[in-house]
């Protein structure tokens, strides 16, 4: 095992490449399996997550060629409608996505409840109810979700809560069924566009994929097509989010400032000065770090996740911010470990009171989850001294080879082997 250890206090300086995003792959590896043909798919993060699904394509018999680490190739042309491993299943949310798309492909699905990040109650009631009124029976036992029909049917869906995933298994499944479905309330998000663009790309019929309704006219066939994933916002909004803190300037290049709104209005707010160019942005920060208030939100709202890492950046500004997280219940676990750097956090169920300027010292922390994980390293990397940082397979989950862009930004910042003391405890 291995853990993060940074010396705070260099102003990140430089440029730095966006890999493509997390949450976007995740849905298009699965769409892919849905394809008649081989599919390339372009700008695909090296990141964990990734492995994962790729296994889990790999256990329902999709080949899968790694092309380089950026590019894979997927062949479905023998996929079989068979249950993927619990294991694997069990540790990424995106799993759940292989429910609409074996539904869509063979009318039957064996899925596991999924995995991911703990951010409190993860329901699946949206997506449930979303393939009920396509016309699949769906029924939850041990762990395992069925989805069974003679055959897909276009409808009306209409989401009591606006739920990426559901929205995405929805898409998924709704392609090849009969006629139309419309969603209604559907998710906005990046990722939810470059899905739509994806499966266009293959041959399907999605209209309105970016407005809160979505029309997908089933088609029979999807083909095989070579295909570049969007940018990741989150991985370039951590990146500006650590450089305003460390008082830096930096350029992030690969992005698309516009899926950044939310975030570089927020880093404005604070007192970054933002310069954006068609594919790139650039921050410079100012004299002082002003407070400023939080509310995540469904996309084009601010993103619940980026709230950990804007938290740990308010920590060094001057006065009281205010962090409400309105998308999870439980996604302050993080706070536990920035008030052992000195943060001054108080937290009341989804709001969190955050009182400037706190003077950071390094200490030893625990990633609790992905974002949290990155939180820590913003807050490292401004702090007096150095921070040590345990549990860093949250952060391999989603940040592709993190330690790496940063130091190249002038971090302090190294991998270093972890001592495991409870197996030396054990073999005295
Ligand atoms: C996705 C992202 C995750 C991000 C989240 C919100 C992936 C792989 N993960 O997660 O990083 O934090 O979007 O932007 O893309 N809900 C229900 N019933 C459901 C589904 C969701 O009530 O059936 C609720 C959830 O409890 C939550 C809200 O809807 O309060 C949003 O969840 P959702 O958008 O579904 O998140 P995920 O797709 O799991």
């Amino acid at each position: 095992m291995q853990k993060i250890c940074i010396t705070g206090g260099n102003k990140l300086r430089g440029s730095v490449e966006i890999s493509g995003a997390k949450n976007a792959a995740l849905a298009i590896l699965p769409a892919a399996a849905l394809s008649d043909g081989v599919c390339r798919i372009e700008n695909v993060p090296a990141i964990s997550d990734i492995n994962l699904m790729c296994k889990l394509l790999q256990d329902l018999n999709v080949k899968v060629k790694m092309i380089n680490k950026n590019t894979i190739e997927l062949d479905p042309r023998n996929i079989q409608c068979s249950i993927a491993s619990y294991d694997l299943m069990r540790n990424i949310r995106a799993s759940c996505y292989l429910l609409g798309t074996l539904l869509g492909r063979f009318n039957e699905s064996n899925v596991y409840l999924p995995g991911g990040c703990d951010f409190g109650t993860r329901p699946i009631d949206q997506h449930i109810k979303g393939l009920s009124a396509l016309g699949a029976k769906c029924t939850i036992d041990g762990g395992l979700i069925r989805a069974k029909s003679e055959k897909l049917k276009g409808t009306n869906i209409y989401l009591d809560v606006v739920s990426v995933g559901a929205t995405v298994n929805i898409m998924l499944a709704a392609v090849k069924a009969e006629g139309m479905t419309i969603i209604e309330n559907a998710a906005k998000e990046p990722h939810i566009v470059d899905l739509a663009n994806f499966l266009n790309c293959m041959g399907a019929d999605i209209f309105g994929a970016g407005t809160d309704v979505i029309k997908i006219k089933g088609v029979k066939k999807l083909r095989g097509v070579t295909y570049s994933i969007i940018p990741d916002q989150i991985e370039a909004g951590t990146y500006l989010t650590a450089a305003l803190a460390t008082g830096g300037e930096i350029t992030i290049k690969n992005v698309t400032p516009r899926h950044l709104e939310s975030i570089t209005a927020k880093l404005k707010e604070i007192g970054a000065k933002i310069y954006e160019y068609s594919d790139s942005i650039r921050l410079i920060s100012g004299e002082k770090l002003k407070k400023c208030n939080v509310k995540t939100m469904p996309h084009p709202g601010f993103p619940t996740d980026m709230q950990p890492q804007i938290a740990a950046l308010l920590t060094q500004a001057e006065g009281t911010s205010i962090v409400n997280e309105a998308v999870w219940d439980n996604r302050f676990r993080y706070v536990e470990e920035l008030r052992r750097m000195g943060a001054n956090i108080s937290v009341d169920g989804r709001l969190a009171v955050i009182e400037g300027v706190s003077e950071l010292t390094g200490a030893a922390v625990k990633a609790t989850d992905l974002r949290a994980g990155a939180a820590l390293i913003i807050a490292g990397l401004s702090a007096k001294g150095e921070t040590t940082i345990e549990n860093i397979s949250h952060i391999e989950r989603g940040y592709e080879n993190i330690i790496e862009k940063l130091k190249n930004l002038g971090a302090d910042i190294k991998k270093i082997k972890q001592i495991d003391y409870e197996s030396e405890v054990a073999g005295l």
